[in-house]
C-alpha cells in the first residue's frame, strides 16, 4: 500500500506538493471515486488511479543488477530452442528484468540485468563509446605485431574496428591471456578479431563494462548495484552529450607505439 500523493509522484505526475494540490483540485480519482482528502493510500497492484480520467501507471522500481554469466547461458528471456537463459540465474529476482545487450553462450562474466529501459538503450547504443573489457585465452603465443594489430583495428564484414587497449596479462595452460578493451559491441567481435589474425580464443570472460568491475563475484552468481555504481551509469548521457570521457568509456587511448619491453614476441607479462 502507498500513499495516494506518493503514487502519483513516484509516477513522474507531479511533485509530492503538487500531487497533494492536484488532489485537493479533486481531478484524481481511484477505481473512479474522485478524492480530494490527502492521505488516502492505494493498493499500486489492483487499484486504478486516474487523473484528469487518464489512468496513471505505476512506475516499477528500477532494479540493476551483475551477473557473473556462466558459459552455456544464453542472454535472451526465453529460448525457443530451450536452451538454459541467463534468467534462470536469477530467478529470485520477482521484477521484470531483462539483460542489457548480450553476452555469447560460449563466453563468460558481467551481465547487467535491469528493468530501466532509459538506461539499457543508452548502455547499448553505439553512439555511447561504453567500454568494455575482456580477457581471452588464446592458443599458443601471441605475437607483438598481432597486439599492435588488434590495437590499431581489424576489418571484420569490411569495417574496420575501432582502436582497442590491449596487453598481455599472463600466461595459461594453453598459451596467453590478453586484456582487450574495446568500444564497439559487434557480433562475437573479440573472438573474431582474434579468429582474423590466426589465434584461437579458447575462453572468454568479460571482467568490466561502463566503469563496473566483475571482481571477485562467483561464476553463476548475482549482486545488485551499488547507489553509486547506478549513480554513475546514469551519468552516461551528460558524458556523451558533453563529448568528455569518463571512467565509463575508460578515456579511450590513442594507439601507442610499443615500447621496447613490449616488443618482444611470446613473453606475458604476468600480474598487471
Ligand atoms: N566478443 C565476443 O566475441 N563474444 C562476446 O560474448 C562478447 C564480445
Amino acid at each position: 500500500m502507498i500513499r495516494l500523493q506518493k503514487f502519483l509522484a513516484n509516477a513522474g505526475v507531479a511533485s509530492r506538493r503538487g500531487a497533494e494540490k492536484i488532489i485537493a483540485e479533486g481531478r484524481v480519482s481511484v477505481n473512479d471515486q474522485i478524492i480530494r482528502e490527502m492521505g488516502v493510500q492505494i493498493d499500486e497492484n489492483y487499484d486504478v488511479v486516474k487523473l484528469d480520467g487518464e489512468i496513471i501507471k505505476h512506475a516499477e522500481k528500477k532494479v540493476y543488477i551483475m551477473l557473473n554469466k556462466p558459459v552455456g547461458f544464453i542472454t535472451t528471456v526465453s529460448d525457443d530452442k530451450g536452451r538454459p537463459t541467463v534468467m534462470e540465474l536469477v530467478s529470485d529476482i520477482s521484477s521484470r528484468i531483462y539483460p542489457v545487450g548480450r553476452l555469447d553462450y560460449d563466453t563468460e562474466g558481467l551481465l547487467l540485468l535491469t528493468n530501466d529501459g532509459d538506461l539499457t538503450f543508452r548502455i547499448t547504443h553505439p553512439k555511447h563509446d561504453i567500454a568494455k573489457t575482456y580477457v581471452a585465452e588464446v592458443t599458443g603465443d601471441v605475437s607483438m605485431d598481432t597486439i599492435i594489430q588488434l590495437r590499431r583495428g581489424v576489418m571484420l564484414d569490411g569495417q574496420k574496428t575501432s582502436p582497442a587497449e590491449v596487453e598481455v596479462v599472463g600466461a595459461t595452460q594453453y598459451g596467453t591471456k590478453i586484456e582487450i578493451t574495446i568500444h564497439e559491441g559487434r557480433n562475437r567481435q573479440v573472438r573474431r578479431m582474434f579468429e582474423a589474425l590466426g589465434c584461437v580464443v579458447k575462453k572468454l570472460k568479460r571482467t568490466k563494462e561502463a566503469g563496473l568491475t566483475l571482481g571477485h563475484l562467483p561464476v553463476g552468481k548475482w549482486r545488485k548495484l551499488s547507489e553509486s555504481e547506478v549513480n554513475m551509469l546514469k551519468k552516461i548521457e551528460a558524458v556523451s552529450s558533453s563529448k568528455s570521457k569518463s571512467v565509463i568509456s575508460q578515456g579511450r587511448k590513442s594507439v601507442k607505439p610499443f615500447s621496447r619491453n613490449t616488443n618482444r614476441k611470446n613473453t606475458p607479462k604476468r600480474g598487471r
